[in-house]
């Protein structure tokens, strides 16, 4: 059975990212969405909200209902090892997000000989990032057509919630 991860900090999971989801669950038996923390981010949202919104835009595409969801505590090559999984998925916008992906890619790869497959996303969503999402809205701009309703419902909340 393949069993591939699709890692990322998912602050807030975007439409992006259940692009390349469905991507993975296409060429995968089994994917494994991994909420993990990014050291060179200060996220928005609690893990554990990012778990929740996580499962609930997946829960709402009949494609996806099956694609498990868990919170990754510490190195993703750790996780990748209990969850069984041989492969890495990563959506790729550009090139830039290739620069940035390689090296982690291949320090995965050393660490425990994970392999990283690379997907090009759907060009609908070259432009979508957490990042940019959640500057969007912290000025007030619309997210609605970039995120699952409940993760924008979420994004606002917790912007408001900080201000
Ligand atoms: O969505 P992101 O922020 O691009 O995802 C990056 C992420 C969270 C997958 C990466 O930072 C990660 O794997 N974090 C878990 C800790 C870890 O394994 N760090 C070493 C990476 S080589």
């Amino acid at each position: 059975m393949s069993i591939a991860v699709c890692p990322g900090s998912f602050d807030p999971i975007t439409l992006g990212h259940l692009d390349v989801v469905r991507r993975a669950n296409r060429l995968f038996d089994v994917v494994v969405v991994g909420v993990a923390r990014n050291a060179a981010k200060n996220a928005l949202l609690e893990a554990e909200e990012r778990v929740e919104l996580a499962r609930a835009a997946l829960d709402d595409d009949p494609e996806l209902a099956e694609v498990r969801v868990e919170q990754v505590p510490g190195l993703l090559t750790d996780f990748c090892r209990r969850v069984g999984a041989a492969a890495v998925v990563k959506g790729l916008r550009g090139g830039a997000d290739f620069d940035g992906e390689l090296p982690m890619a291949l320090m995965n790869r050393h660490l425990s000989g994970v392999e990283t497959v690379f997907v090009p996303g759907d060009q609908r969503y070259a432009h979508v990032a957490s990042s940019l999402v959640k500057d969007i809205a912290r000025h007030g701009g619309p997210i609605d057509d970039l995120v699952p309703p409940a993760a924008a419902e979420a994004v606002r909340a917790a912007i408001a919630h900080r201000a």
